[in-house]
């Protein structure tokens, strides 16, 4: 990877705002991110940076949708890196808040789903939800984007932004963008970091099990015996969707029914 040569990067909301004033001749893509970027996130800001005159990438670690603080305190942080690889990849500005300057209600205002964000997920991580509409909501008023990416690997969540943005009328388009993987089928994602030699090699059995068991309750047992713990699996609409842990580590994918 070659270093960054220049990218622009704003901390401060208001700034944000000024900024996003003198871009109102163009398009704005948006790739939402917690950092620690990946492949994935580089397949949304260069899909973003074809369809759009400008690509903004966020990158904040969201307390409030992290209902382990363990889990909050040991995602990783690669900054640097993650700066070359939003510029390499075409992105024009990275916005990067405190928490502070995110949360000046300190979290007293919230955007919260009553019914699906309590299912799957929402079901084992109380609050997340919540934390991730919220959240989202004020990037999405920051940066005021005509399109905003998510990868599909968190289906849940980019299918309760797709809920967000039709509730409140707002003018984006949420682009679902299908989960990239390793080669071994492992789904991408900023955690894998964290899975010792040992986890690493029995995580891609996640996605390989939701393929070929017949039933949710198949996939649980089968999951068990390879080592995981598993929170869930469940078919939803079509899709069977799941989290595990491995040790410590907590792992997502999903697969469409309709095309196995
Ligand atoms: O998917 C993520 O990385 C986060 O949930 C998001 C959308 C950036 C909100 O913090």
């Amino acid at each position: 990877m070659k270093p960054i040569t220049e990218i622009l990067v704003i901390h401060s909301p208001n700034e944000m705002l000024e900024y996003r004033k003198t871009l109102s001749n163009n398009t704005i893509g948006f790739v939402p991110t917690m950092g620690a970027l990946h492949q994935g996130h580089a397949q949304l800001i260069k899909k973003s940076n074809l369809e759009n005159d400008i690509t903004i990438v966020s990158i904040f670690i969201n307390p409030t949708q992290f209902n382990d603080k363990n889990d909050f305190l040991k995602y990783p942080k690669t900054w640097d890196q993650d700066l070359t690889m939003a510029k390499e990849c075409g992105a024009q500005l990275i916005f990067a808040p405190n928490y502070s300057e995110m949360y000046p209600d300190d979290y007293k205002y919230k955007i919260i789903e009553t019914d699906f964000s309590k299912q799957l997920c929402g079901a084992h991580r109380e609050g997340h939800f919540d934390g991730v509409l919220s959240v989202v909501m004020k990037l999405f008023n920051l940066v005021h984007p005509q399109k905003a990416y998510f990868g599909e690997k968190d289906f849940q969540q980019m299918t309760l932004l797709q809920g967000m943005v039709k509730a409140f009328f707002m003018p984006l388009q949420i682009v679902p963008v299908p989960t990239l993987r390793e080669s071994d089928g492992l789904a991408m994602s900023s955690r894998n970091v964290r899975l010792s030699l040992e986890q690493r090699k029995i995580a891609p059995l996640l996605y390989k099990i939701l393929q070929t068991a017949n039933t949710p309750e198949e996939a649980t047992l089968q999951l068990t015996k390879a080592g995981f713990k598993v929170d869930y699996v469940e078919d939803w609409n079509n899709r069977r969707i799941a989290a595990a842990f491995l040790g410590d580590v907590r792992l997502i994918d999903n697969i469409n029914l309709s095309v196995i």
